[in-house]
């Protein structure tokens, strides 16, 4: 999605906006542009494509105000061209948006009966024309905004400067996430904390309908209606390194590398070593393991109580993309742990469709960035029919976390990464502690019958770090592997959505058609695409469906299937089968599903990055989905 990025201050305002749109790249974006102060106009570079494009257009650029506003387009309305980047720019007004105008249509129509001309396809430039005509009326860039805003429908978070008011700046959230940075003298609006990092942890999250106006180092917030509003600066305590490739190719390689302390990151707050129990509360723990991770603040995380919790007889996870698959799997792990029912939902189907939301429930939400738009319309959704909502999320803060009643933080650090990787196993991890504990609460489990699941997490960073060496393993098959003309993903039981997962991993990066069964599904059709050129993933768990599963790896390889299989042991019979056999550590069922999943994902990673794709960045897709 779009990266905004704004500043004022005392440094040279090309190169903090071109970083900070650097920092921004992980969202996806397929053009970009700056405007720059210099003198008593606004300059104003563009590219196509990549930021070294606009970079290259900026080397012998020089500028010599302080303020500017640069932007990274995701194409929605036009295609990527310069001619649709960003800033839009009418008569010395320029803006940035990220969002969707929803009835850009017929303002346009208006704009242009009037005799307004637009240079681009995009909904964004209307907004640079009603400023504009505001503007020649009050000549007041704040009052001109506060005018455009009301016209303005959809999502929407937009950053304005004008050559008639230099050195003010005004930035206004509907939508898509907006920050605050307040450092001394200067100050940075932008898209992602990342872009503000560099200069300061002193933070503002906007919520929507507010207003920031900059006139030059100075700062107020207003509300839609223009009163003036109070928010307290916050700090955050994100390390620099944490948002450094430190030697990986990708900074996706480096994530996936990342998740055994991400695990042990997202359970430690919850786990008490001592007793081998869970609690959902900030617990004593020690441990020389704990110590050696940086220090995170778990001051406030979950605040629905064990009682709130007894009385839940009914759960709904809403998610997006890969947290969805980690929803299908905290189903199985819910159910079967603690026998409560749960009904898991993509955000954009749940929210249309009419959801019956019976007394008592509680809703989960799952989202890595917090921001993603069709999770938090199903929140706001459900809260609005009076169900309580726990979110599980990484990003501390963003619009999911603050407005949920209930919070568990993957504590994964920055995912830069377009595919989510840590994210994904901090979820399934925090899904097993809240499983245990509601399991207690209910009575299911008491504190000797949860001593094994507890055991089985604290064990699981280590037996993650023995997948993790099997990295040369799909390093070696890639070249063989991206011949093929599709990918079967199967798994059964709670290996099922892992099957889904991987599938996912391989479309987003090696744009290969992938897809993730139900393994007990076969017969009933996708059995007919099996032949010589169809690899077969087949997720083999030692379980209760071990027999069936191997019966459909062997149904799979009689018709030709190229088999895959990840097991666990020197299993001889699978190896026998397979093309490729690789043993994962033989685990509890419950953490099972976060060893699967890492072979899938380095399988996804060495073929993407053998066809020479762009991993962390893969086209059409962005990190942040923040419309609809
Ligand atoms: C795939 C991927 C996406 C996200 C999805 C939801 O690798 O990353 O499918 O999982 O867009 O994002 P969040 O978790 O931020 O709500």
């Amino acid at each position: 999605m779009c990266g905004i990025v704004g500043y004022y201050g005392p440094k040279d305002p090309k190169s903090v906006i071109l970083e900070g749109l650097q920092t921004l790249e992980y969202r996806g974006y397929d053009s970009a542009g700056v405007a720059i102060l210099n003198g008593s106009e606004y300059k104003r570079i563009r590219a196509e494509g990549k930021l070294a494009a606009l970079a290259d257009k900026l080397a012998d650029e020089t500028f010599d105000g302080a303020i500017g506003i640069g932007h990274t387009r995701w194409a929605t309305h036009g295609p990527p061209s310069e001619r649709n980047a960003h800033p839009h720019c009418i008569e010395g007004v320029n803006i940035v948006h990220n969002g969707i105008i929803e009835n850009y249509a017929e303002l346009r129509e208006e704009l242009m009966s009037e005799g307004a001309t637009f240079s681009s396809d995009t909904d964004s430039e209307l907004v640079a024309h009603l400023i504009n005509k505001s503007m020649k009326s009050t000549g007041n860039l704040m009052e001109a905004v506060m005018k455009m805003m009301k016209r303005l429908e959809g999502a929407y978070s937009i950053l304005a400067v004008s050559a008639d008011a230099p050195e003010e700046m005004v930035a206004f959230k509907n939508g898509p996430p907006l920050i605050l940075g307040v450092g001394e003298k200067e100050l940075v609006v932008a898209s992602d904390i990342q872009a503000i990092m560099p200069h300061t942890n002193k933070v503002i999250f906007l919520e929507d309908d507010e207003v920031v106006y900059i006139r030059k180092d100075r700062y107020e917030l207003f509300n839609r209606s223009g009163g003036l509003i109070k928010k307290e600066v916050e700090v955050i305590d994100w390390s620099p390194e944490q948002v450094e490739k430190q030697g990986f190719k990708h900074y996706m390689l480096k994530e996936i590398f990342e998740q055994p302390r991400a695990v042990a990151q997202a359970i430690d707050p919850h786990i008490n070593l001592e007793t081998k129990s869970v609690a959902l509360t900030r617990v004593g723990f020690g441990g020389a393991r704990v110590e050696e991770l940086p220090k995170i603040d778990v001051q406030e995380d979950l605040q629905l109580t064990n009682e709130t919790l007894e009385g839940i007889e009914r759960i709904f996870i809403v998610a997006c993309g890969t947290s969805y698959y980690a929803g299908q799997v905290g189903e199985y792990l819910i159910e079967q742990i603690a026998r409560v029912p749960v009904e898991c939902d993509i955000g954009s189907e749940f929210r249309y469709r009419y959801p019956v939301i019976p007394e008592n429930s509680l809703v989960i939400t799952i989202s890595q960035s917090g921001e993603t738009a069709d999770t938090l319309a199903a929140l706001r959704l459900v809260k609005q029919q009076g169900a309580k909502v726990l979110s599980i999320c990484n990003v501390r803060r963003s619009s999911i976390d603050r407005e949920a009643d209930g919070h568990l933080y993957m504590n994964a650090g920055a995912e830069i990464g377009v595919a989510s990787t840590k994210a994904f196993v901090s979820t399934l991890s925090l899904l097993q502690i809240f499983a245990i504990q509601l399991a207690k609460v209910k009575g299911v489990l008491n504190q000797d019958t949860e001593k094994p699941f507890v055991e089985a997490l604290v064990s699981l960073p280590s037996q993650m770090e023995k997948v993790l060496v099997h990295d040369k393993f799909f390093e070696e098959a890639a070249s063989s592997l991206k011949t093929y003309r599709g990918f079967l993903y199967m798994g059964r039981g709670v290996s099922f959505p892992i099957a889904m997962e991987g599938a996912l991993k391989l479309k987003e990066l090696a744009y290969m058609h992938a897809e993730g069964y139900a393994a007990g599904e076969m017969k009933h059709g996708p059995l007919a695409l099996i032949d010589e050129s169809m690899a077969v993933v087949m997720l083999v768990a030692n379980d209760e469906l071990y027999d069936k599963t191997v019966s459909n790896l062997e149904e799979a390889k009689a018709r030709g299937g190229q088999i895959i299989s990840i097991g666990s042991g020197e299993n001889q019979k699978l190896q026998n089968l397979s093309l490729h056999y690789l043993s994962i550590p033989e685990a509890h069922w419950t953490v099972n599903p976060v060893l699967q999943v890492l072979p899938l994902q380095l399988l996804a990673y060495h073929v993407a990055s053998s066809l020479g794709h762009d991993v962390d960045q893969p086209r059409n897709l962005a990190k942040s989905v923040t419309v609809e």
